[in-house]
């Protein structure tokens, strides 16, 4: 049996949606990316949608809608995807990156203090692998900061806080449409915008800065803007996707909820946060710690060679896993250009050389699912 670490869910009805455009003839965006905006703002009660070519795009433009000043700094999850710091970087702003929560992947909220300065102009919180960050928290020390919030909820379409929908709490929130995404556009992105006034700048600076559409006559440009437009082939792609995403959210939790019980007796293994009545993980990923005994800094490249030998063995097996995400600090741009070493945030450091993602997919059979773990129970590294 194989394996993969996941699984695209494509249906003759994704393959009719994406014939419509080239039978009309118009590719560019247009109304197929009207219509994914529309059900995506339904979906998640946000007041504004604007599609973007990516979830880094989204960021991107989301930060450049705040207009930050030359000097200012963001504070981001030291893990997460590359992307949440890289966007800062391209604007010119500084990202100070914040120790996370071991058990949670998120950022912890007594780090996010102590990680404020004067020139701190907006948090970037990320509900990684599909789990809310702690949003209270957070949007506390914003109000009290007069900080700007940007949730990159890449990793979230179908993940809630207190039952409303993650991307909706911050000034602008950024979904994602990645292949490892809940609904796939190939590559794609959306930006929430709590504000109308903020959803119209960022449809200008996605189409080059243009102030309106033009025609024969071209508008004007009273912004420095980008190409980050979707085309109508994805947006087509991405109507149809949505019309599942019911169906690929439930298949997800029953999935996750299954690898919880069939897991439940592996003490070396800490499993991703569970459900609760208004916190709903949207299971994007089932990221998972190995962790035989407490990690610390000091035993932590023991450890890790000891869970790398359990993700070859469980590859020989013909399962995939993968590491959860990197902690961007320690990445060598961020590295050469901070002066900055893996131990400085230590639990995102822990995450990076111990995290385990396993298989999950919509499609997922149990059988599937049992040999996964089978084969985990077998591998262990002693
Ligand atoms: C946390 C996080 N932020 C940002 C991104 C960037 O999204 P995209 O790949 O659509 O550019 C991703 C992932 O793909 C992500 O996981």
């Amino acid at each position: 049996v194989k394996v993969p670490i996941t699984r695209t869910v494509f249906d003759r009805n994704d393959r009719l949606a994406v014939q419509r455009p080239l039978r009309d003839g118009w590719v560019s965006q247009g109304r197929y990316v009207r219509r994914f905006e529309g059900s995506v703002a339904r979906f998640t009660g946000a007041r504004n949608a604007v599609a973007v070519s990516s979830g880094t795009a989204g960021l991107h433009l989301a930060l450049a809608a705040l207009d930050l000043p030359g000097d200012a700094e963001v504070v981001v999850p030291a893990f997460s995807w590359v992307a949440t710091a890289g966007v800062v970087e391209h604007r010119g702003a500084r990202p100070i990156f914040c120790d996370i929560d071991l058990e949670t992947f998120n950022l912890d909220p007594a780090a996010l203090e102590a990680a404020i300065t004067r020139r701190t102009r907006a948090i970037l919180p990320v509900h990684l692998f599909g789990w809310p960050a702690d949003l209270d928290a957070i949007l506390s020390i914003a109000r009290r900061k007069r900080l700007h919030v940007v949730e990159d909820a890449a990793c979230a379409l179908g993940t809630y806080y207190r039952a409303r929908h993650v991307g909706t709490f911050g000034d602008l929130g950024v979904l994602s449409f990645h292949p490892r995404k809940a609904v796939t556009t190939g590559e794609g992105g959306m930006v929430l915008a709590r504000q109308r006034r903020v959803a119209r700048v960022i449809q200008s600076l996605r189409n080059h800065g243009a102030d309106g559409p033009g025609d024969t006559w071209l508008p004007d440009h009273g912004r420095l803007g980008y190409n980050y437009r979707m085309t109508d082939l994805q947006g087509a792609l991405g109507v149809s996707q949505m019309r599942k995403l019911p169906w690929v959210l439930a298949r997800r939790a029953r999935l996750a909820a299954r690898y919880r019980a069939l897991l439940a007796g592996l003490d070396w293994l800490a499993l991703p946060p569970t459900s609760e009545r208004r916190s709903v993980h949207g299971h994007q990923s089932f990221v998972c710690l190995f962790r035989p005994r407490t990690p610390a800094l000091g035993n932590v490249e023991r450890l890790h060679r000891r869970r790398n030998r359990l993700m070859l063995r469980l590859k020989r097996a013909g399962i995939a896993t993968r590491q959860g995400t990197h902690a961007i600090h320690a990445l060598g741009y961020y590295r050469r250009t901070y002066g900055l070493r893996p131990r400085d945030f230590p639990s995102a450091w822990i995450a990076d050389r111990l995290s385990i993602a396993l298989p999950l997919y919509p499609h997922m059979t149990d059988a599937e699912q049992d040999h996964v773990v089978r084969q985990l129970e077998r591998s262990y590294p002693a």
